[in-house]
């Protein structure tokens, strides 16, 4: 058994406590696959009503009794310690409950960080929050006043008198590299892999790239800001949050707070973006435990700046991508290895090498990454973590070997497609990238493109093609589960604490469900956003669909089972054991002979029964243990550079995936377009300025850190193979991350075919091109 599998199964152990051997590896494929109903269908979002209309209540939009405002004072030095502080004018302003600072703040134990083997953790820091004097980051909170209105807290914190000893701090990536961390693993792959001779390979080749690639931080803007409205009563704790980890949350809050897990209470219905942010971050601790002292609910939103402050982003990479191949365009050395910023108290490896572990088939390999710890907020997911900036460097280097060898980037890539995963030999669940290759070059007119850097121009407007691969691995969580209830009259309720961060959650479980237990879409009521609800895992690495699908087919199965229970030996059923009979059209039906059924309002009528609640959790997920299952993208993309301005702009981009079956063709394009656009800003816009002598973000706001607008974004095409994964719930892969995949390199790639210029230092200014 591989490290891989071994860790799955640990992780699968230590979420469930134990596995069966009979999951050791196994599963036949979902029978829903092949028949569909509900699935596959355009359908709008279910909570899209609620959101135009203004009905949907965000974590700041909960009304309480009685409620205040929180604001919070954050450290403008990097290192160093308070030497004085000063709350008392703070105390005596106007409308002022509360000035809490490390003097009052409860003692509290850190968050334990989430981890491969501690899936259901959500703690992004394993930093102190307000329990000293220390000073770890620049940002750091240091006091939160509560007032009646927000407008007297945000005064209040500002009469806060507080002094502080600067100390050295760690701020310089270059300098961090004298004492950087190689971890022995990165989430479940062996950190340092050598395979061959690399350098040997390296050295001999017909053609050769070799050259270092670099991505600046990031940070999240998500358009909804940070924010809860929670209260105590008594010793329970209702917490509104923004939340792409319910579950988690509830359990990390009764932990810290010394709390069982059903005295605290986290809701998180409606969220307006997470893309990894919106886990539990030092903001909800201190309002937990303000509102504990005060004896007030309390609400408590981020400021922009805030978000900046104490939410980590995507942290800035170098990585050195060494290519090598022979006449014929077979890879003979692929070298992927970097530095990038993790301090020990993050979660966040930024896992840029995974992606050429899985893509391509090489003679020799050599991958390793470097953390370096500086003093900053800690870092944490952002879309595709790793994968967005590790493309970004792979996928320029494959287009500069294919420049170097004077052959079609496509066709190299078509060269080096591997038969099995190229590490590990495991056979791949399904793969199709070279039929979305062929189809996306077909539908963006990829004939067309120069071979010659530099060649075509409409006046000032020099234009390019180009092209990259995203590749994105597919994850199954364990430890989901869910509920339903079923009335006599065929209605169901579809319960568990899912996060639905726009990108249509509830609408395609809703689909899921209505399928798998036979019902129209109208007779499903899917409950998620709740801790209270069965607990499904975070929404993260593209996995929640399928965790959550898996979570309400074992509870459909568990029904079906119940109800031929209920039915007995008076029904047409008699006689039939669980697993021979399934759901569908309102009726149990014997999967052997469909002619021997009974409607579910007979069974129950018969059994004097109103309704049947089962309640099961999904099966572990063998599929990653068997098979290599990535969702991938072929990214077309087209530029036009001005040779006055050094102006970059977008002019078409088309993505072609192959993510296993789309279950709802038009959440599944908002989600591609939505990353494909993500992956504008990161090639072109997005920037963390970070200010190396004093370590503090200089661009904090909106107006200075860019993201894409609707004029830097183009017509956006996307289209997919559909091809259903054979191994998967529904057939499905994720498609949360995979659209941002790979986007960078194909911008930059197209930008090089226009200019002949080579940027590999993101994003791509205009300064660079002149
Ligand atoms: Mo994602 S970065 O797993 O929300």
């Amino acid at each position: 058994m591989s490290r891989t599998q071994n860790i799955v199964i640990e992780s699968v152990k230590t979420v469930l406590g134990w596995v069966p051997e009979r999951w050791l590896p196994g599963g036949t494929p979902d029978p829903l696959i092949m028949r569909r109903g509900a699935v596959g269908r355009q359908v709008s979002r279910l909570d899209g009503p609620l959101k135009v209309g203004g009905q949907a209540r965000f974590a700041a939009e909960v009304a309480m009794e009685g409620l205040c405002y929180a604001s919070l004072l954050h450290s403008p030095v990097t290192r160093g310690r308070i030497t004085r502080l000063d709350t008392s004018a703070a105390e005596g302003a106007p409308g002022v409950i509360l000035v809490m600072t490390h003097r009052n703040m409860p003692r509290l134990g850190t968050l334990p960080l989430i981890s491969v083997t501690n899936l259901g953790a959500v703690g992004a820091s394993a930093l102190p929050i307000m329990q000293d004097t220390e000073i770890r980051y620049n940002g750091q909170v240091v006091a939160l006043v509560l007032a009646e209105t927000q407008e007297q807290a945000d005064h209040a914190t500002s009469l806060i008198g507080i002094d502080y000893e600067a100390a050295a701090a760690k701020t310089h990536f270059e300098a961090a590299k004298a004492s950087a961390r190689t971890p022995a693993s990165i989430l479940i792959e062996k950190n340092h892999t050598v395979v061959g001779n690399p350098g040997s390979e390296l050295a001999q080749a017909a053609f050769q790239v070799d050259n270092l690639y670099r991505t600046p931080g990031n940070n999240h803007n998500a358009i909804e800001l940070h924010a809860v409205t929670l209260a105590w009563e008594g010793d329970t704790l209702t917490v509104h949050d923004s939340s792409q980890m319910i579950a988690g949350s509830a359990q990390a809050l009764a932990k810290l707070f010394g709390l069982k897990k059903d005295q605290v209470r986290v809701l998180s219905p409606f969220v307006g973006g997470g893309f990894g942010g919106k886990g539990m971050w030092d903001h909800q601790i201190v309002a937990v435990a303000a509102a504990r002292i005060a004896g007030r609910p309390v609400r408590l939103v981020l400021s922009r700046d805030g978000v900046y402050r104490i939410v980590g982003g995507r942290t800035p990479t170098e990585q050195r991508v060494a290519l090598a191949a022979d006449s014929d365009g077979k890879l003979a050395a692929l070298i992927h290895t970097g530095h990038s910023v993790m301090p020990p108290y993050s979660a966040c490896p930024e896992q840029y090498t995974l992606t050429g572990r899985a893509l391509y088939r090489a003679k020799s390999y050599e991958f390793v990454q470097h953390h370096l710890d500086l003093d900053i907020v800690p870092n944490t997911y952002m879309r595709a973590p790793g994968e967005a900036v590790g493309t970004f460097a792979l996928e320029s280097a494959m287009d500069e070997l294919a420049h170097a060898m004077g052959m079609d980037p496509i066709e190299l890539r078509l060269r080096n497609e591997p038969e099995t995963h190229p590490l590990s030999g495991t056979p791949f669940s399904q793969r199709a990238l070279v039929q979305a290759y062929r189809d996306g070059a077909a539908r963006f007119g990829w004939e067309r493109r120069q071979a010659t850097p530099g060649t075509q121009r409409d006046g000032e407007w020099r234009i390019g093609m180009g092209c990259a691969t995203g590749s994105f691995p597919y994850a199954r969580m364990p430890g989901a589960s869910a509920s339903i209830r079923l009335t006599r009259e065929g209605k169901a309720i579809v319960s568990c604490s899912a996060q639905d961060m726009g990108m249509g959650t509830s609408t395609v479980q809703a689909q899921h469900a209505a399928d798998r237990l036979g019902l129209p879409m109208e007779a499903i009521t899917f409950e998620m956003g709740d801790s209270a609800l069965p607990s499904t895992p975070m929404a993260g690495g593209s996995s929640q669909t399928v965790s959550i699908a898996a979570a309400i087919a074992a509870a459909a199965d568990k029904l079906a089972g119940e109800l031929l229970r209920l039915a007995g030996n008076s029904s047409p059923l008699a006689g039939l054991r669980a697993g021979e009979v399934r759901l569908a059209g309102q009726t149990l039906v014997s999967i052997q002979d469909p002619s021997r059924s009974e409607s579910f309002q007979s069974i129950l009528t018969r059994a004097s029964r109103e309704e049947i609640t089962v309640t099961a959790a999904g099966s572990a997920p063998l599929e990653m243990l068997k098979f290599a299952m990535h969702s991938l993208s072929a990214n077309f993309c087209e530029v036009r550079v001005s040779e006055v301005t050094g102006e970059v702009r977008v002019t078409r981009m088309l993505g072609s995936f192959d993510c296993g079956a789309i279950l709802n063709p038009k959440t599944a394009t908002s989600q591609f377009k939505g990353g494909m656009i993500m992956g504008i800003g990161l090639a072109l816009t997005e920037e963390t300025l970070f200010d190396a002598r004093s370590g503090r973000i200089m661009n904090a706001t909106l107006a200075d850190y860019h993201i894409p607008s609707h004029l830097d974004v183009p017509e956006i095409e996307v289209m997919w193979t559909g091809i259903p994964d054979p191994r998967s719930p529904l057939g499905a892969r994720g498609i949360g991350e995979i659209g941002i995949t790979g986007v960078a390199a194909a911008i930059a790639n197209a930008v090089f075919n226009a200019t002949g210029k080579r940027i590999r230092d993101l994003p791509i200014t205009l300064d660079k091109l002149l």
